[in-house]
């Protein structure tokens, strides 16, 4: 493994990005938790934890290939995703309960999938750029890659089929 400082920008995309899976396993828990549909109840569960389990083999990673990089302004770094996903989590926090119709404001217009570059989509191109960044990458840092990249195609596919089945009910 290269014990070169890797460069600032690394470091910085890869802290931003434990800080963003955590955010976004915060906001899954909260959908799971309001949500009453047993079955969209589960998807919203299995999406939170994979996301916990992201931020955290992301954090492994970073430490093991000395990526981290303290006091980073991921507010800044991350743009419009972060303030999408803050006012998000803020809005689900507010509230007790959420309508199929709440659900479907969340997931299709304010955050996830329209207008709107989310979290699955930013991790699944950026993750492989990462790769390419670290000097000496390893065959198990690229495999490690890819599994956050498959998990993040699932959470996209689970995510269209909810919004399918909120809007197929109302
Ligand atoms: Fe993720
Ligand atoms: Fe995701």
């Amino acid at each position: 493994m290269n014990t070169e400082k890797p460069e600032l920008l690394l470091r910085e995309l890869i802290t931003c990005s434990i800080v963003l899976e955590k955010m976004i396993s915060d906001l899954y828990f909260e959908l799971y938790e309001k949500t009453r549909d047993p079955d969209i109840k589960l998807l919203f569960r299995v999406i939170g934890l994979e996301s916990k389990r992201h931020s955290e083999i992301l954090e492994e990673t970073a430490v093991t290939y000395g990526l981290k990089q303290e006091r980073v302004d991921c507010r800044k770094h991350l743009g419009e995703l972060f303030v999408v996903v803050e006012s998000v989590l803020n809005q689900l926090r507010e509230k007790s309960e959420l309508t199929l119709k709440d659900l479907e404001t969340i997931l299709g217009k304010n955050c996830i999938l329209e207008n709107f570059v989310g979290e699955e989509t930013y991790h699944r191109i950026l993750l492989p750029l990462l790769v390419d960044m670290v000097p000496d990458a390893s065959e198990s840092l690229v495999r490690i890659m890819n599994k956050i990249v498959r998990d993040e195609e699932f959470h996209e596919e689970a995510l269209k089929y909810i919004i399918s089945r909120i809007r197929t009910s109302q």
